[in-house]
């Protein structure tokens, strides 16, 4: 069978591990030549080897997304190294657990940056390229949170930003379409990353009662592959996967 994104080219940001890793993994099974970004570099050699070595094609590009001298580094090499851009997935973040009260300005703004303007920054050079390109256009797939609906308690930057990334999203798909850019969110619960493996949870499944349920990366990546190789004048605008024993999301039952 063929492989779904053969002959494409992505960018995965936050690929050294969770879901962008996952994502990056499921691209690069599917044919497309996959552009690994995160800052350590030797998780990146890593995630391309194991890549490699079951015939896939991945790129490290260790790179802080915060950057704005290392985005345009970053999108200059995806560019030299394979012509042109069809995906790109703005993935990497950090989550935030701190009491309004104590929360200080650097702090703030450490998270906005990460979370938003890393997303603006590759955005915009994304959109540079696929303006220009032939076919012209291309997806961007944001990472956004179910806390962009229900907030968790003491999360005030994190749910800021996940509530500026919808806002991002539907702007850059309103925006794009003169270039045949097209955007997409999506809003995941609990999935294992390192935002799990913090709280205790090394392993995807069931835990103690049904609502410890935490999913697999990999799920998640389904999602952002439907959304990646759907015909490029549809839309999967907004996804929300979540394990279906979330009450803190959907209560009462
Ligand atoms: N896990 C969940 O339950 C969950 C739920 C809802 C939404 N999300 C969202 O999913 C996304 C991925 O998170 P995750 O859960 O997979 O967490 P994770 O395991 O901590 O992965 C975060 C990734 O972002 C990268 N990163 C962080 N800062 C960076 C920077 N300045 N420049 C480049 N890369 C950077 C990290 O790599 P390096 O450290 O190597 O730079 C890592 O690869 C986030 O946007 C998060 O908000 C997660």
């Amino acid at each position: 069978m063929a492989k779904q994104m053969q002959g494409k080219v992505a960018i995965v940001t936050g690929a050294s591990n969770g879901i962008g890793r996952a994502i990056a993994e499921m691209y690069a099974a599917e044919g497309a030549r996959t552009v690994l970004v995160a800052r350590r570099a030797e998780v990146l050699e890593e995630v391309a080897a194991g890549i490699r070595k079951t015939g896939g094609e991945a790129l490290p590009a260790p790179t802080d997304v915060t950057q704005e001298d290392q985005v345009t580094a970053l999108f200059d090499k995806a560019m030299k190294a394979y012509g042109r851009l069809d995906v790109l997935v703005n993935n990497a973040g950090v989550a935030t657990h701190i009491n309004t009260e104590d929360i200080d300005l650097k702090y703030w703004k450490e998270v906005l940056d990460i979370n938003i303007t890393a997303a603006f920054l590759c955005s915009r050079a994304a959109i540079r390229i696929m303006k220009n390109q032939q076919p012209q256009g291309g997806r961007i797939i944001n990472m956004g949170s179910v806390s962009a609906k229900t907030p968790r308690p003491d999360s005030l930057p994190y749910t800021t930003t996940k509530y500026a990334i919808q806002g991002m999203t539907h702007q850059l798909t309103m925006d794009g379409r003169k270039y045949g850019v097209v955007a997409s969110i999506i809003h995941p619960g609990a999935t294992l990353s390192s935002f799990t493996t913090r709280r205790g949870r090394t392993e995807a499944g069931a835990g103690d009662k049904p609502e410890d349920f935490v999913m697999a990366a990999e799920e998640v990546a389904k999602v952002a592959l439907v959304m990646a190789t759907l015909p490029p004048e549809v839309n999967l605008y907004e996804a929300t996967i979540l394990p279906n024993h979330m009450r803190s999301f959907i209560g009462r039952g």
